[in-house]
């Protein structure tokens, strides 16, 4: 049998990977820059992550939701300490695209309404509901369209609150920062607009901090940075470090019933022991103190490229402007200067998404490569 190919491939073969390098079946290492689309948070087999999953694998790997399963509460536990909502509760699942889904559907349960707002150039997953709220003609089938959804500019509160006062939405779902669409992000003015209005119409606001999420941006939540408190917060990517898991922070007003929502494999015992690894490492570690150092440092460095228009997003999920399209310098960076970074659908754009390990010796590697390769390609 063959793979269904969907997908266009580096001819690189990673074999083993740690920390922030990744090291391919010939010996080469690479630098890791973008963290197989931002999903390893605390670094590349993390020795207190891996020792955590081979000892829960050899007690017990996977029992379904219907018995007592003590880690999915010592994971909530962490998971509102470190985020600082504490009052919120916890529903696991197995990835981004059914966070959102899980989200859309709550919020549809409660207000009993089912149009949704979107934004221009979001990015929310490809299955039924979180297809039909991404901006991307290209990937919505005909079987997802039927979702009535209305598609809006970031940062036009006053185009939001006139379709709200229609009475017919049930929610508003938002990426912290904009990822795959180019590291747009809306305005504080704009999210304390959005937290206002949906509180006013009874519209359920979904932060999808499934890329921006786990300390990437420097705080826990991006949406933390513009001092708000959403519905529902979507999680996935950085939470397992690689194990597949996802899941929704539900906030006190949402009443649960028997059913209501429900998975297989959603908070298995594998799953929640890498997501507790994984928190125990931000905190120990002080990841988002590093996230924030990083930061600062990088858009000092990138006052050196002159060929740099501007540096969107925050903390590392970043994405590094050029006014040329970046396919050429991108492939370059990694086949000759063996550095990992990733695209946007905004094609001037090379996206920065590392392990939140990330050091300054790091970046100096990426400067002295990019500008060796701009050198190359112009
Ligand atoms: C903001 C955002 N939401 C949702 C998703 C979908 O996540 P998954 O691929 O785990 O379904 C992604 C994936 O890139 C994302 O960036």
């Amino acid at each position: 049998m063959n793979l269904f190919d969907v997908y266009p491939l580096y001819n690189i073969t990673p074999v083993k990977a740690q920390d922030c390098t990744i090291t391919d079946e010939n010996g080469i290492d690479y630098l890791d820059l973008y963290g197989g689309h931002g999903v390893i948070s605390i670094g590349h087999t993390q020795p207190h992550y891996v020792a955590k999953l081979k000892n829960q694998l050899d007690k017990i790997g996977f029992y379904s939701n219907a018995i007592q399963n003590p880690l999915q509460v010592e994971l909530a536990r962490k998971l509102g300490k470190l985020s600082g909502l504490d009052d919120y509760t916890l529903f696991l699942c197995s990835s981004g695209a059914e966070a959102n889904e899980n989200a859309l559907k709550l919020a549809s349960f409660h207000n009993n309404k089912s149009r949704v707002i979107a934004f221009d150039n979001s990015f929310h997953g490809r299955t039924s509901a979180a297809v039909a709220v991404t901006d991307n003609k290209k990937i919505v089938a005909p079987i997802n369209a039927q979702q009535v959804v209305t598609f809006l500019p970031l940062n036009a509160i006053e185009l939001v609150e006139a379709e709200l006062k229609k009475g017919d939405v049930s929610s508003v779902i938002i990426e912290g920062i904009q990822g795959v669409g180019g590291l747009d992000q809306g305005t504080t003015e704009f999210f304390q607009g959005l937290e206002k209005i949906c509180a006013t119409y009874d519209v359920v606001l979904i932060l999808d901090e499934v890329q921006s999420g786990y300390g990437r941006s420097g705080k826990f939540f991006a949406h933390q940075h513009h001092n708000i408190k959403a519905d529902i917060i979507c999680i996935a990517k950085g939470m397992g470090n690689g194990f597949p898991i996802g899941g929704i922070l539900i906030a006190p007003k949402f009443k649960a019933s028997y059913g209501l929502l429900g998975t297989t494999f959603g908070g298995n015992h594998l799953a929640c022991a890498a997501a507790i690894a994984v928190l125990d490492v931000i905190e120990s570690e002080k990841l988002m103190d590093n996230v924030n150092a990083i930061y600062a440092y990088f858009l000092e460095a990138m006052k050196q490229v002159p060929e740099v228009i501007q540096v969107k997003g925050r903390g590392l999920m970043l994405g590094v402007a050029f006014n040329f399209d970046v396919s050429g310098l991108r492939k370059k960076m990694i086949t000759d200067k063996h550095i990992f970074t990733g695209n946007a659908n905004n094609k001037n754009l090379l996206r920065i998404l590392p392990p939140l390990t990330i050091n300054k010796e790091d970046i100096d590697t990426f400067i002295i490569a990019l500008k060796e390769s701009l050198k190359e390609v112009n």
